[in-house]
């Protein structure tokens, strides 16, 4: 089969690298890369660490409001697909080049195929909400990480078919461990011991986008007991520019550039508890055995929560230092999202996509 994936943020680079090399071995692949991200720190430093093949294409779409950038995917897609002609175009996750992808082989006499289909976070006021639903409507192929996500396909009512599959990201945090994290020395390299400090990550629009939401955020992270890792995503690294934020925040928590991927998963491993609005970094603490605190009211990923290893605490600076500072349950694990090899069930089911 002829897949070409479409890749476009930092999460889908993640998701990539488990796929990537579970396709090679049975497929004949295209690589896209959108542009959606192109900071080095966002996009390269994950092709380089991982070894996921470098693109056959950068559509080169840059930042833009959702619209524009939306267009601007599907317009240069439409060439590239011109010229591939492949059997199954093969998004990845919620962003915005996953939807822009998903409307042009949708249109198309192309099959699409979704991984991470299924996901609901019930708040249609999230972009990634609507990016999620409109794609998994589109696909042929539904690729869940969970019984949970795939009932919620059949309930919709999809025309495709669904998969359960697992999720491709435990297969990447099981390569980087085996891996030992590639020898990172990122605890030294920020100067904090393993259970003595928090990892944390902001770049939900929701908490960047509202200057108080943010503030209170960033109270909340800066009023814990331990030291606080901040690796920024330029997103938040801007708000806090524009809002008057950045002097405070960096006063208060140790401010650093995004990590590599091996880095991240490294503090992660060793952080007493993180603290995240991100969707893949609530799973990646569960697999890691690292209590996590969810800066948001709702998430898609609820099965970590049932679990009790994962705690919705909002924006409220209160609710989020209780939770911090609180007593943490380390509960016994179920096996939430597959056995490790998501990639591999996803590579034999494109088999038989039509
Ligand atoms: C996007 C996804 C989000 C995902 C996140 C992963 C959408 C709607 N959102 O959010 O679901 O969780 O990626 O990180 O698709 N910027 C840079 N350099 C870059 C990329 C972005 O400086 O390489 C800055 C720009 O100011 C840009 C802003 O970040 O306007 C936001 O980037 P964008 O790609 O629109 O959305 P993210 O917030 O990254
Ligand atoms: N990540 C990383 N460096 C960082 C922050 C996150 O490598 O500084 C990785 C993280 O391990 C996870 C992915 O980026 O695999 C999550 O991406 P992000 O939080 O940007 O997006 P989301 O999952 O919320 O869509």
């Amino acid at each position: 089969t002829r897949v070409l994936s479409v890749v476009g943020a930092r999460p889908q680079f993640v998701k990539a690298f488990p796929v990537s090399r579970a396709l090679r071995r049975r497929h004949e692949g295209v690589l896209v890369h959108t542009g959606q991200h192109y900071d080095e720190e966002l996009s390269d430093v994950f092709f380089e660490e991982l070894d996921i093949p470098e693109p056959d294409y950068n559509l080169g779409v840059g930042s833009a409001p959702h619209g524009e950038q939306t267009a601007a995917v599907m317009r240069r897609l439409d060439d590239v697909l011109d010229a591939e002609d492949p059997d199954v175009v093969l998004v990845y996750g919620d962003t915005n080049s996953t939807l822009a992808a998903a409307l042009v082989a949708g249109k198309r006499d192309t099959a699409l195929a979704h991984v991470e289909a299924g996901l609901r976070s019930g708040d249609r006021s999230m972009p990634e909400e609507v990016n999620r639903l409109l794609t998994d409507h589109v696909a042929d192929h539904n690729y869940a990480p969970a019984e949970g996500a795939a009932d919620q396909l059949r309930a919709e009512g999809v025309a495709g078919e669904v998969f359960v599959t697992g999720d491709v990201m435990y297969d990447a945090v099981l390569a980087a461990r085996d891996r030992d994290f590639g020898g990172s020395t990122a605890l030294d390299d920020h100067g904090v011991d393993p259970d003595e400090f928090v990892l944390a990550t902001v770049h939900r629009a929701a908490n960047t986008d509202d200057p108080e939401r943010l503030a209170s955020v960033l109270d909340g992270l800066a009023a814990t007991d331990d030291p606080v890792v901040l690796p920024l995503h330029p997103r938040t690294e801007n708000a806090l520019d524009e809002y008057g934020l950045a002097e405070r925040a960096a006063a208060e928590l140790d401010l650093v550039d995004p990590l590599g991927y091996l880095d991240f998963l490294r503090l992660l491993s060793a952080a007493r508890t993180v603290a995240t609005d991100s969707g893949g970094v609530q799973k990646e603490a569960f697999y890691l055995d690292t209590p996590c605190v969810t800066l948001r009211e709702e998430t898609e990923w609820v099965e970590t929560v049932d679990a009790r290893w994962n705690t919705l605490v909002g924006a409220d600076t209160a609710a989020i230092v209780d939770a911090l500072d609180g007593e943490r349950p380390r509960p016994e694990k179920p096996s939430l999202y597959g056995d490790g090899d998501a990639a591999g069930r996803i590579a034999e089911a494109l088999d038989r996509v039509e």
